[in-house]
C-alpha cells in the first residue's frame, strides 16, 4: 500500500533528506517549505518530489495547504514535523522576536500541522507522526533558551498524543538529532564548533542528514505500529537520556 507523506521543511537539509529517505520507502511524498523558491524546485526537478510552500506558523495557510496535498494525492498518512529555525542568542541579548519567531515555526508550527491532520488519520485508523527534536530540547544549550523550549515541548506533546492515537493505530514519536552537517551549522562560529561542540561528540564527527533520515523513515513505516511515545536520539553519544 502506498503511504502519503508529508514533510514540512522538506525540501532541504534533515528534511530533503527525509522526503528522500521516505520516497525510497514507496511513499509518496510532499515537502512543504518556507522560502527558497529557488531550492524547492530544484529539489522537485532533481527528486520528483512534490513541493509546497507556506509557513507553517500561519494555522489557516496550514489547513489549505494540507488540503491541497490531500486533493493532489491523497490523505496524509505519514506527517514529519520537521521544519525549525535557530534565533540563537544569549538570554540577556534575546529579544522577544528571537522568541516569538522560534515558537512560531518550532512550536506552533507543530499544533498547526498535526491538528490539521489528526482527524482524519483517526477516522481512517491509521498515522504516523514524527517530530524532529533535538539534542538541545533534551540537554539545553547556550544561547538557545527559545530553540531548546521548542524542542523540550515536541516530546511533551508526542507523550501525550501518543496516548491519544493508541487507539486509532496512530503511532506519534520524536526523533532527537545531535549536531548534524547541514546549513544550520554555518550559524556557528568556528571556533565554538571546533573548540566546544565537536570535543564534547564521541564518534568525533557531525552526523550526515541521511543518518536522521533512517531513523525517520524506521518509525514512519507500517512495522513500527508498536513504538509510540518515544523519543529517539541520534547524536554520536554526545548526550544519552
Ligand atoms: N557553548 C559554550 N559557550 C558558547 C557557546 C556554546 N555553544 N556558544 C558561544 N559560547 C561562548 C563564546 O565562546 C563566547 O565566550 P567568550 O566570551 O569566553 O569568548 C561567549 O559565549 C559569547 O558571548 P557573547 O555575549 O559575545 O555572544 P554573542 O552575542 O556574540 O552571541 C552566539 C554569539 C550567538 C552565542 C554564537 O556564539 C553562537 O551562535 N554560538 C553557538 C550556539 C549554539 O551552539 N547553537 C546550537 C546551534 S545547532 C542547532 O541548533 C541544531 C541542533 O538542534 C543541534
Amino acid at each position: 500500500m502506498t503511504r502519503i507523506a508529508l514533510v514540512t521543511g522538506g525540501s532541504r537539509g534533515i528534511g530533503a533528506a527525509i522526503s528522500e529517505a521516505l520516497k525510497a520507502q514507496g511513499c509518496t511524498v510532499a515537502a512543504t517549505y518556507a522560502g527558497n523558491d529557488e531550492k524547492a524546485a530544484a529539489f522537485t526537478k532533481e527528486t520528483g518530489i512534490k513541493t509546497y510552500k507556506w509557513n507553517v506558523g500561519d494555522y489557516e495557510a496550514c489547513k489549505a495547504g494540507i488540503a491541497q496535498i490531500e486533493a493532489d494525492l491523497g490523505p496524509v498518512d505519514i506527517l514529519v514535523n520537521n521544519a525549525g529555525i535557530t534565533r540563537d542568542a544569549p538570554f540577556h541579548k534575546m529579544t522577544p522576536q528571537h522568541w516569538h519567531e522560534v515558537m512560531d515555526t518550532n512550536l506552533n508550527g507543530v499544533f498547526n500541522m498535526t491538528h490539521n491532520v489528526w482527524n482524519g488519520m483517526r477516522e481512517r485508523k491509521f498515522g504516523r507522526i514524527v517530530t524532529i527534536s533535538s539534542i538541545n530540547g533534551q540537554k539545553g544549550q547556550f544561547a538557545q533558551a527559545n530553540y531548546a523550549a521548542t524542542k523540550a515541548a515536541d516530546i511533551g506533546f508526542t507523550k501525550a498524543l501518543a496516548q491519544e492515537g493508541a487507539r486509532a493505530g496512530i503511532t506519534v514519536n520524536v526523533v532527537a538529532p545531535g549536531y548534524i552537517n547541514t546549513e544550520m551549522m554555518s550559524t556557528i562560529p568556528e571556533k565554538v564548533m571546533n573548540e566546544v561542540i565537536l570535543p564534547q561528540i564521541p564518534v568525533g564527527r557531525l552526523g550526515e542528514a541521511s543518518e536522521i533520515a533512517r531513523a525517520v523513515a524506521f518509525l514512519a513505516s507500517d512495522d513500527a505500529g508498536f513504538i509510540t511515545g518515544s523519543t529517539l536520539s541520534a547524536n554520536g553519544g554526545q548526550y544519552m537520556s
